[in-house]
């Protein structure tokens, strides 16, 4: 019986990993750790609260003593860390809460394992779940190699690279094992409507204006959300100790294609005439120092590790936009007070 630490499991990429493992591996005890901000969610995981290998704990990664008592109650043989602030917009309105969390946080937990393992690092394992931003941002050629030079440039970006750039510290310095891997944009199920495509999905479908920043030419690097909780299943089980994995679709597309896109698969769901959702395109003022383009080399890990992504972005598409359609509940449940206020600052009132 193993029993591993997930970090952020209530939020969008971290309930399709605890819902992978817990359901994968049922010799495995899954302490899932989230302080549910607006990100966090448990509805996202109605379907496997009540498994036996599963644990649910309310807690700030930021607050020493309370992760000090979790650590002091479960003997953790792994850590896998998602809790983050990950929306760029919010961290370019309020950049200390991303130090916060995506730094002082990191570093709380790393503190807390090395306590823990002092005696016996062997077979434990920290993994920390890192993005592709980190890199900075491509000119029209090019891929983000494991080898890249770190250049980001927005306050969620720069928090993510200090983040790694800790765990790295503590391999070297405490030898402390630790796996990081560093992912392009993910789609799915259970994203937050902050993020372009379920904001864009959302507003379709209540046929009000699609938000597209500048002249939507960035390019973005998309991935099947539940392609990269395999990728962190083969990462956290195979991955060798003090290396770094990128993980991408190698499916890059301009926003305002990828709208076109989701505009036609809309009206059909929708069964709209085709053109009635791109009507809805309306082209706003650009996010500051908004990055060009991100695409990742995923050689490494397709290569060591044996992963590749399974599903056509098409299809993926499809399946996201079908499964907002059809969960009109949790959508009306995380459009609170608290995303109608963040809404009309983005979008409304600038
Ligand atoms: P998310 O915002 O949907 O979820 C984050 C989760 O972390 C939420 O459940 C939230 O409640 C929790 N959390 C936030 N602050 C916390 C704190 N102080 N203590 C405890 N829990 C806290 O994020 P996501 O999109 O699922 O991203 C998960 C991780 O993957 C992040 O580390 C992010 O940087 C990384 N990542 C995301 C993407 C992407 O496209 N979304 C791509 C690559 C990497
Ligand atoms: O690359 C990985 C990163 O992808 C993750 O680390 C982040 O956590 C995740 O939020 C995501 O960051 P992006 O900034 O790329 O994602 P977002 O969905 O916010 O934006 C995608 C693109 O769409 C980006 O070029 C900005 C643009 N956009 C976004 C929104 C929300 C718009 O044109 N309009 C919008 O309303």
């Amino acid at each position: 019986m193993k029993t591993l630490l997930i970090t952020g499991g209530a939020g969008f990429i971290g309930s399709h990993v605890v819902r992978l493992f817990v359901n994968k591996y049922p010799d495995y005890n899954i302490i899932n750790l989230d302080c549910l901000t607006y990100a966090g969610n448990m509805e996202n995981l109605r379907d496997i609260e009540n498994a036996p290998n599963y644990t649910f704990v309310k807690a700030d990664i930021t607050d020493v003593n309370a992760i000090n008592e979790v650590f002091s109650k479960y003997s953790f043989d792994g850590i896998i860390h998602l809790a983050a602030e990950s929306h760029v917009d919010r961290s370019i309105a309020d950049p200390l809460a991303f130090i916060q969390t995506n730094i002082v946080g990191t570093v709380t937990l790393l503190n807390a394992a090395r306590a823990a393992w002092k005696d016996k690092m062997e077979g434990k394992l920290f993994y920390h779940i890192s993005t592709d931003e980190v890199y900075g941002s491509l000119g029209s050629s090019g891929l983000f190699t494991e080898e890249t030079a770190y250049d980001p440039r927005s306050p969620y970006s720069s928090s993510k690279a200090s983040s790694d750039h800790l765990v790295r510290a503590y391999y070297h310095t405490y030898k402390l094992p630790v796996v990081i891997s560093n992912c392009s944009n993910n789609y799915g199920p259970n994203q937050f409507p902050e993020k372009l495509i379920p904001l864009s999905i959302h507003n379709i479908k209540n046929s009000k204006p699609i938000p597209v920043y500048g002249k939507g030419e960035n390019i973005r690097d998309w991935l099947f959300v539940v392609d990269h909780a395999r990728a962190i299943d083969q990462v956290f089980h195979h991955g060798t100790i003090g290396e770094t994995y990128n993980i991408g679709g190698h499916n890059e597309w301009t926003n305002i294609d990828l709208i076109y896109l989701l505009c036609k698969i809309m009206d059909q769901k929708l069964s709209r005439p085709e053109g009635t959702s791109r009507k809805l395109i309306t082209f706003v003022k650009d996010r500051a120092g908004h990055d060009l383009r991100y695409a990742i080399d995923s050689t490494k890990i397709q290569r060591e590790l044996g992963w590749k992504p399974s599903l056509q972005f098409e299809e993926g598409l499809e399946k996201t936009v079908d499964w907002y359609l059809e969960n009109e509940a949790w959508l009306n449940n995380v459009i609170t007070g608290e995303y109608e206020k963040y809404y009309t600052t983005q979008y409304v009132k600038r």
